[in-house]
């Protein structure tokens, strides 16, 4: 059994037909990152959004690289299953469903990470400029969960290929995966919000 207390923000649902989400911020970022973005993508969803527990050089992460985008992926394992607890453990205190995960940059590849190592926690995925998190990618059953892939035209830290890849592989293992390349770098714009917005109120719907 791993550690899964987390430092964490819950907020509860204010309405019922909205998803639960999970936020999972970037590099340097906090629980409270992206509790803004959680609220104007899916107004009346309970949040639940835990802070990285991987320091570099103080700045939080969710799990350990070895340079910009190399992976520790030993760690990355480790991390995705102890996310896979954590929110296991706040499902049941907070008696919420299972969520689905929102997230950027360094979150958005634990997020990649926990739907191909631990295909129940989620309920589907809002990947903001995620990468491939493991070369040698475990055999998943994703059985038609919705991803949202999100990427950047111009993004420096995301190369074209491996978002790409990203799609395909979350494709092979059953995601129902919309990938939409944005024109726009690593940060979010308007458009992220907007096209989270609106797929999020048909996932709701579809589960309606
Ligand atoms: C990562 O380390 O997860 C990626 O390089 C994205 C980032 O956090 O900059």
């Amino acid at each position: 059994m791993t550690n899964t207390s987390f430092v964490h923000r819950f907020e509860p649902a204010t309405s019922a037909g909205s998803p639960p989400l999970l936020l999972l911020h970037g590099t340097g970022g906090d629980e409270n990152d992206l509790l803004g973005l959680g609220k104007m993508i899916s107004p009346g969803s309970a949040l639940l959004s835990p802070r990285g527990r991987v320091l570099e050089h103080g700045m939080p992460r969710f799990f350990r690289r070895l340079a910009e985008g190399v992976f520790d992926e030993e760690d990355v394992r480790r991390r995705a299953h102890e996310l896979g607890d954590f929110v296991s453990e706040a499902r049941q205190r907070y008696g919420i469903a299972a969520p689905v995960a929102v997230g950027f940059s360094n979150g958005a590849n634990i997020a990649a990470a926990l739907l191909l190592l631990e295909p129940n926690v989620l309920a589907g995925a809002i990947l903001l400029r995620a990468m491939v998190p493991l070369s040698d990618s475990p055999k998943a059953e994703l059985g038609g969960k919705p991803v949202l892939l999100l990427s950047g035209q111009g993004d420096p830290i995301v190369p074209a290929s491996n978002s790409a890849r990203l799609a395909a592989l979350l494709s092979q293992a059953g995601a129902d995966v919309t990938h939409k390349v944005l024109p726009a770098r690593h940060q979010l714009s308007q458009a992220d919000v907007t096209l989270a917005r609106d797929w999020i109120g048909n996932v709701a719907a579809e589960a309606a």
